[in-house]
């Protein structure tokens, strides 16, 4: 919701205009959103009747039944457009289908669109609101780690278009988010790792307590989907809870007063100064964590070379790394790609690499003078200590498949979900809903261009 307050002037030759624009969104941490006793979801909509969703098909298969409950019980007219969208699918025609069913809805001014899954359709659902009349609400609900902690955090929306990731979009800000952790429980082990990166990211540079906190209950965070699975000890709930609130709220202070992205120097940029560009450089590529997380372990070796890092924080973040299945090192990670995607990085930044590192644990530099000896002096080190981490430094389900790429309906036994209402059924698989060659040819497609040097391969951070 925004609103904005402008003054006119004369001028010898015309005029001059200047406003500012009162910008105001609201987050609401909430597991079981969906659950007939929690009145936040009806309370939205409970004003306009009805409702339009548009939906993960992957989450409409597990939840949908509770979510047509739920809209039933309280008497709103639920409509669902269902969505099966992969990094390839994030285009114009899916932004298109997503405005045609709200036309036939016929969404009226100031009735907020439902958007419900993970960062993929919260980008698409959300850029389409944001064109449509060129400003519709809506009320967004994430599915994934990336969705609660990154995605849905910010305000940004899009489409990859022209082999660019992220290439046509916006600043739209929703009227709320709703924060269900709970759906943590469905969500395949690899993309809660994948999220997982996006947490030591903001707490190694901006919040100790919150790294602390990783560091110590790691690995159980991963396993138990930050304590979300049935029958989990109520402490790792606790836990995950601390952690994904201190997450957000770092990221919000961080990023609120840079909405619009005009500072350069983002300390949420750690690990996304090399990745960009190597995260589409091996064959398969790689995940997005995975690439982050190599990123953020080279850039905590420069920086130790430089002093800045002391030697056991140093350790303290790889060992990390390494027990959350993340990758530190990569073949492809070498010179040569270190030099383009320096050189492309430059770019975006308006000629300054900034380099965010962790300086001290819990604390953020910006690196601008790093010379390609030193860059290949650290790179040496790196490589050299992977030798002692397991598995070389190489990452648990490092590669994308066709759940980020193409598109794959889950496997998910129905009696995981909430309201313990319980089946062993299955819910199909059908592979006529992967796309032909969508797993690696998908990214790839949005790579033609990656290893020219051009910036905008990946979205920036
Ligand atoms: N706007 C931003 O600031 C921002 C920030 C980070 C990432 N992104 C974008 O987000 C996208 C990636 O989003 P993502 O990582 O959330 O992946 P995603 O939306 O593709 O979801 C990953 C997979 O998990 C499935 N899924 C989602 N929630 C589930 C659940 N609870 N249970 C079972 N399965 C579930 C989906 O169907 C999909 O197959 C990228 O396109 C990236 O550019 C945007
Ligand atoms: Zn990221």
């Amino acid at each position: 919701m925004s609103d904005l307050k402008a003054t006119v002037a004369e001028t010898t030759n015309g005029f001059h205009v200047e406003g500012y624009e009162k910008i105001e969104y609201d987050f609401t941490f909430l597991d079981g959103v969906f659950e007939i006793q929690n009145s936040q979801l009806h309370r939205l909509y409970a004003p306009w009747g009805r409702c339009l969703a548009i939906m993960d098909k992957n989450i409409y298969d597990i939840y949908g039944n509770d979510m047509q409950r739920y809209f039933d019980h309280h008497g709103i007219e639920l409509k669902i457009h269902q969505t099966m969208i992969g990094e390839k699918a994030k285009s114009l025609d899916t932004f298109t289908n997503i405005v045609d069913s709200m036309t036939d809805f016929g969404i009226i001014r100031k009735e907020p669109v439902l958007v419900v899954g993970g960062g993929l359709v919260t980008d698409v659902a959300g850029f389409a609101c944001a064109a449509y009349r060129r400003n519709t609400n809506y009320i967004r609900i994430p599915t994934t780690v990336i969705g609660l902690i990154d995605a849905s955090v910010s305000i940004k929306v899009a489409v990859n278009y022209g082999n660019y990731k992220n290439r046509l979009g916006a600043y739209h800000a929703p009227m709320h988010t709703l924060l269900d952790f709970n759906f943590l429980k469905t969500l395949p082990e690899a993309q809660v790792r994948n999220g997982f990166a996006e947490l030591i990211k903001i707490s190694s540079c901006a919040h100790l307590p919150t790294f602390d906190l990783l560091d110590e209950f790691c690995e159980k965070l991963i396993m138990s989907k930050f304590g979300r699975m049935p029958g989990q000890k109520e402490d790792i709930k606790a836990v995950a809870d601390e952690i994904n609130r201190n997450g957000i709220f770092e990221m919000l202070k961080l990023e609120t007063p840079n909405l619009h992205e005009i500072g350069l120097d983002r300390v949420i940029a750690y690990g996304h100064t090399w990745s960009p560009l190597h995260e589409l450089t091996p064959a398969v590529p790689l995940r997005h964590g995975h690439a982050i997380s190599i990123d953020m372990a080279y850039s905590a070796t420069l920086a130790n070379s430089r002093g800045l890092l002391s030697d056991s924080e140093h350790r303290r973040l790889l060992n990390l790394f390494s027990r959350a299945g993340l990758s530190m090192d990569h073949e492809t990670f070498d010179e040569k790609v270190l030099d383009k995607a320096t050189q492309a990085i430059l770019k975006t930044r308006d000629g300054l690499l900034r380099a965010a590192v962790p300086n001290p644990l819990g604390n953020c530099t910006f690196l601008n003078d790093v010379t390609h000896e030193e860059m290949a002096g650290a790179l040496r080190r790196h490589k050299n200590l992977m030798k002692e981490y397991p598995r070389n430094g190489a990452g648990i389900e490092a590669y994308v498949d066709a759940s980020d790429t193409g598109y794959s309906i889950n496997q998910v036994p129905v009696e995981n979900h909430m309201n313990g209402a319980s089946s062993s059924d299955s819910v199909e698989v059908s592979k006529r809903h992967i796309l032909p060659n969508g797993v690696v040819s998908g990214l790839k497609g949005l790579a033609a261009n990656g290893h020219t040097g051009l910036p905008a391969l990946q979205e920036q951070r």
